[in-house]
């Protein structure tokens, strides 16, 4: 497993999320609380934007139908709003390391 380094992460506060692009993968870096979590940055349904929709608590929903995922481990907690657009599937979750050298993610 490597380890890529984040840059911008130092600037998400607490609530807040941004979505980043390592090695071709986009993911979502969340902060809850002054803890960083990283997962898959699309929706398992139809690669909503994830960063780009709400975060309530350890719990990011997708802008798009309303899917939500737990960041913590990426697994999906409700489907979309909509019963015609399928389950979502779980994401896969990243860990996310913070040393002196600075905050890196374990792909
Ligand atoms: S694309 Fe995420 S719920 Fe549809």
């Amino acid at each position: 497993m490597a380890r890529h380094k984040v840059i911008g992460v130092d600037k998400v506060g607490p609530g807040e999320m941004i979505g980043l692009s390592i090695e071709g993968r986009e993911l979502l870096v969340a902060n809850v609380e002054g803890k960083l979590f990283a997962i898959d940055g699309r929706c398992s349904r139809r690669c909503g934007r994830l960063w780009k929709g709400r975060l309530n608590g350890y719990f990011v929903e997708c802008p798009n139908h309303g899917a939500t995922f737990d960041i913590r481990d990426g697994r999906a907690v409700s489907s979309a709003k909509s019963p015609r657009t399928g389950k979502a599937k779980d994401l896969r979750a990243y860990e996310v390391i913070i040393d002196d050298d600075g905050v890196f993610v374990a792909l």
